[in-house]
């Protein structure tokens, strides 16, 4: 005879297995982890499934039949389910391989930075590889006739001052390079004209550093020998190549002293007196000196065994720092070195 108590509890463990039924349905998965978890809570030792064929004793006779069924239903059910997920999940596994998920989207490459100094460098080496000129290089650490004597600058000329030495030992022959006209030097004394060279490189002087000038620094040295080369074509020349990176033609050449260059020209462009800070950087009178430059010495090109009868050309030199403290509006020239990231990582979109 079935209790009151015994029906009640009888008729929610039916309605229990019902429940766990729908469960069961509607049960999907995304990993392999996640269906061995269902499994283990329904038919694990523990799971729910096998708690109620525990009890299946308990179910009086007459209603094992209808209780037995349920449960086999919901057991193969859930039997089905797993092996169904487990098919499909390790039918996934296999295009894993090796290499995981090859359908995963990747990680993010991190952008890098050009510094700028380089990104100045690229741009006026493609200004002017457009009309023409190579690339030349020269060693960091020089000797006596291609730093100075070779360009006019005998010992005791006092023009050496102009440029303080860092000389390597006490061998008053080996220095750091003062600046890239060494190059030029080196140059021409290993080809002959027609000569169109840039030479990008780093630089060095004895001098105290300071927001506008330190001790390392980079310079572009430009060289073109060939027949009847005129101060006409280097004016033309710094035209079209202050256009293109400074965006103006405004120029002015004010007469200078370079011994390895005569006529020799400090090279300024016009920057405007908009902002206070236009001020600041042209001292008040919207021109800024960008380079020096002017028409190659005839003993230099005799030094280097050109004949000046026959050739003749010019040379300008401009500092890179300079020129990417103008464009970037940087105002301390000792950011270049720093190595802080704050500052390089502002030139990811400059190229
Ligand atoms: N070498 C010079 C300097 O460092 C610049 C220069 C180069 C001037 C070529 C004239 C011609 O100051």
């Amino acid at each position: 005879m079935r209790s009151y108590v015994w029906n009640v509890y009888f008729c929610a463990m039916i309605e229990r297995i019902k429940a766990l039924l729908e469960e069961v349905a509607a049960f999907t998965a995304s990993s392999a982890d996640e269906v061995e978890q269902f499994r283990i809570a329904f038919l694990g030792k523990k799971g729910q499934i096998t708690q109620l064929f525990a009890d299946f004793r308990h179910v009086p006779n007459e209603e094992k039949k209808e209780y037995g069924q349920l449960l086999n239903q919901l057991k193969t059910a859930t039997q089905e389910k797993v092996k169904a997920l487990q098919g499909q999940l390790s039918g996934s596994k296999q295009t894993k391989g090796a290499l995981g998920d090859t359908t995963r989207p990747g990680y993010p490459l991190a952008v890098g930075a050009l510094h700028p100094i380089s990104i100045v460098r690229n741009k006026v080496i493609d200004v002017f590889s457009r009309i023409g000129y190579g690339l030349s290089s020269g060693p960091e650490v020089e000797d006596d006739w291609h730093n100075f004597t070779a360009l006019n600058l005998p010992e005791h000329h006092p023009a050496r001052d102009m440029q303080d030495t860092f000389f390597v030992q006490t061998n008053p022959d080996v220095m750091l390079r003062t600046h890239t006209s060494s190059v030029q030097v080196r140059h021409m004394e290993a080809n002959q004209p027609p000569i169109r060279i840039l030479s990008p490189g780093r630089v060095f002087r004895n001098e105290a550093i300071s927001a506008r000038s330190h001790c390392v620094f980079h310079q572009i040295e430009g060289l073109y020998i060939d027949r009847n080369v005129s101060f006409a074509d280097l004016k033309q020349t710094l035209l079209y190549f202050t256009k293109a990176i400074f965006g103006t033609a405004e120029i002015r050449l004010r007469p200078s002293y370079f011994p390895f260059t005569e006529p020799s020209a400090e090279v300024d462009i016009y920057w405007g007196l908009a902002t206070e800070a236009d001020y600041r950087i042209t001292k008040g009178t919207g021109w800024l000196e960008i380079m020096g430059c002017g028409m190659v010495d005839p003993q230099v090109l005799i030094n280097c065994d050109i004949d000046p009868e026959e050739y003749s050309g010019f040379a300008f030199g401009m500092g890179l720092e300079r020129m990417a403290m103008l464009l970037y509006q940087i105002e301390d020239i000792r950011m270049f070195y720093d190595n802080d990231v704050r500052f390089l990582k502002q030139f990811t979109s400059a190229s």
